[in-house]
């Protein structure tokens, strides 16, 4: 296994650093196993039973263990150290020394292992948090390089549609229990970009602690996507309403690709 790697040279890093201690409490209501589900419809779609799979800003592992645990053998990679250090922090003792699964701190743009898989995947908005689509393109031609030939990616996105309609102004300030959060998101057209002001509280041991992160996304459209994914290499693309085997609408909210790495 190679060496762990902090590579990441942007801001984009930082954006996860004082979440990554809440991030597990923040997603307790996420249906992971309803994604991990669809991950195996998609696969199936493609006639795939992969052995490998790469999870490409896996955060605090969520998805990877979820996965590890079904005999798949995974790395996941995050630019965060933060989020990294919580995904290794749950390994268990046999999963430590199996290996299974290894976390790399890299930034997708650059991800550089010693490893092809069978499918590499990158869930949950995390492609929206590259913010210029050259850099976008290269965490495309990157993931090719790092599947077989045959290989299948997977990944989702926030649509335009979603980031710019203030899909992100949420709050649970109903709820007693902590942390408790506020966002508030501002979207500017012309860039596409959608900023969201998160502020949080949380429970420590000397009482109630607030901090703000402020999170950036970028909106592609489901074309800049699909000419990124070819110029990289990728074949046979398709793309989604997320969960579903329905094209795209308007509004939909939530886009998932499947490419292939081409057969030699
Ligand atoms: C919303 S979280 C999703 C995490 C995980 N995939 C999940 O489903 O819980 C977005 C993740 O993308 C990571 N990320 C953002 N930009 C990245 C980049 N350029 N390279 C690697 N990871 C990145 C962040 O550190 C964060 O962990």
């Amino acid at each position: 296994m190679a060496a762990r790697r902090r590579t990441a040279s942007s801001g984009e890093a930082r954006q996860f650093s004082r979440v990554a201690a809440i991030y597990d409490a923040l997603m307790a209501g996420i249906a992971y196993d309803i994604w991990v589900r669809y991950i195996h419809t998609l696969w199936s779609s493609r006639g795939l039973e992969p052995r490998t799979v790469l999870d490409i800003a896996c955060g605090t592992g969520n998805v990877s263990f979820r996965l590890a645990e079904e005999g798949l053998r995974v790395a996941g990679v995050d630019n965060s150290q933060e989020m990294i250090a919580v995904a290794e922090s749950k390994l268990t003792r046999s999963q430590r020394l199996e290996g299974n699964p290894a976390f790399y701190c890299q930034d997708a743009a650059e991800l550089d292992l010693p490893f092809t898989f069978d499918s590499a995947l990158c869930l949950f908005d995390s492609f929206n948090y590259i913010l210029d689509y050259e850099r976008l393109c290269s965490a495309f031609r990157r993931t090719l390089l790092h599947l077989r030939p045959g290989g299948i990616f997977i990944f989702d996105v926030n649509t335009v549609y979603a980031l710019s309609h203030g899909f992100f102004d949420q709050d649970n300030l109903s709820s007693d229990s902590y942390p408790r959060y506020v966002w508030r998101s501002s979207w500017d057209p012309v860039s596409r970009l959608c900023t969201v002001e998160m502020d949080f509280e949380v429970l420590t041991d000397s009482g109630v602690e607030g901090f703000r992160e402020v999170h950036t996304q970028r909106g592609y459209t489901q074309q800049e996507l699909t000419r990124g994914l070819e110029s990289a290499g990728f074949s046979d693309i398709s793309v989604f309403h997320a969960y579903t085997m329905r094209p795209p609408n308007r509004r939909s909210d939530r886009l998932y690709f499947v490419a292939q790495r081409p057969p030699e």
